[in-house]
């Protein structure tokens, strides 16, 4: 089983031998990981709760987290979702590698298809089940929407989306998702829409939609076949409280329930009950979207991109990634990720991805300077 090295791990292979200008601060803007204290509210809920460490959790998750979980997902997306039809995870990115092991194992020559550029983890899960690999191109000339053939989706058993986008930031429409949702009961593959930038929205008119909202307009009310994954870790700057959840299709989610008995996966009551909070309290998120606009307000304004309705990521166009990213780090001390670390296949040639996860103040000075090597760079 040959995994492929991580991005991160390239990057580091990359800029190895260079010497950054130490004029200037260092700084990193490789990491979708928001760069913000977690919001008191959350940390003195862990404080008050750590004498139930002498507990096993349930590996289903404690009764009062998937009901924090199902009032979001009713304030949210207006969805009327049972108990049965929602799991709390240990961050989305178990989920990620494992549902696809959990879901293939049985199939004789499993295919899977995700977007391209992507969140690596869906790559490793399909090496872990020796899945053939379908890649659902986000090119900019289909607005970074994904690309397949109907021949090529018939061969499917598993399709993972990820709108709202890393690292393009693109957003899909509610209509592209219901026609999603009509594909993947005709040709019976399982379709998932990993939702983890859902809430950094940036207009209350604009804000990002839910597969499973599309599965309730076409008519599929039982969610066959679909899935959506959510987490806190972007929403609530808290990815070390791994807390998400995976809801949907409940016959699926019934027998991958039983699969995550033996996983072993299930989070600390401290942990469950803090995430509780979270996810029932919007003030804290309301405070990093204003963060997050204004971060793209100024990116906007010193690097003259196109605002995206979310996430925290400028998908940049640039000649040659490789050197523009070795000669960034050289010239002003500051690290970006290739694109073509995060594609396959061409895609991502060309591209920097750059996560603006700093506060504002920050993010102008840096973008300023790398604004200044813009204009310097052959
Ligand atoms: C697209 C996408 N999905 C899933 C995750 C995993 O998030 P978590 O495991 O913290 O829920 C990330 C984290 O960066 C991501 O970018």
């Amino acid at each position: 089983m040959i995994f492929e090295k991580y991005p991160f791990e390239k990057l580091n292979i990359l800029l190895k031998d260079i010497e950054a200008n130490s004029n200037y601060e260092a700084s990193s803007l490789t990491i979708g990981e928001p760069q913000f204290d977690t919001p008191s509210i959350i940390q003195n809920e862990l404080k008050n709760t750590t004498s139930f460490l002498n507990k096993y959790p349930k590996s289903a998750g404690e009764d009062y987290l998937k009901q924090s979980m199902l009032n979001f997902n009713k304030k949210r997306f207006n969805l009327d979702l049972k108990m049965d039809e929602i799991i709390p995870v240990f961050g989305t990115r178990e989920v990620l590698f494992n549902f696809p092991q959990f879901y293939l194992f049985d199939k004789q020559n499993p295919v899977m298809a995700f977007t391209n550029p992507f969140y690596q983890i869906y790559e490793g899960a399909a090496t872990a089940c020796k899945a053939k690999v379908i890649h659902l191109d986000l090119l900019k000339e289909n607005n970074y929407l994904p690309i397949i053939s109907d021949d090529e989706l018939k061969t499917c058993d598993l399709v993972i989306l990820n709108f709202p986008n890393n690292p393009t930031s693109a957003t899909i429409s509610k209509k592209e998702l219901e026609k999603w949702v009509l594909k993947s009961l005709e040709y019976d593959f399982v379709l998932i829409n990993d939702e983890c930038y859902s809430e950094l929205y940036f207009e209350n008119d604009k804000k990002p939609v839910c597969l499973l909202e599309a599965c309730i307009a076409v008519g599929n009310n039982e969610f066959k076949n679909s899935l959506v994954l959510n987490s806190i870790s972007k929403r609530s700057s808290a990815p070390g409280l791994r807390s998400g959840f995976i809801a949907g299709d409940k016959t699926i989610l019934k027998e991958y329930m039983k699969y995550r008995t033996y996983v072993g996966c299930a989070s600390p009551i401290p942990l469950q009950k803090t995430a509780a909070l979270a996810w029932s309290e919007e003030s804290h998120v309301e405070g990093f979207r204003k963060i997050y606009k204004k971060n793209f307000e100024i990116a906007k304004e010193i690097l003259n991109i196109e605002m995206p309705e979310a996430t925290f990521y400028i998908w940049l166009e640039v000649q040659d990634e490789l050197k523009f990213t070795q000669e960034l780090y050289r010239s002003k001390n500051i690290k970006v990720l290739p694109g073509s670390y995060l594609g396959r296949n061409g895609i991502g040639k060309n591209y920097v991805r750059i996560a603006l996860v700093e506060n504002n103040e920050k993010t102008k000075e840096v973008l300023t300077r790398l604004k200044d090597f813009m204009k310097e760079y052959k």
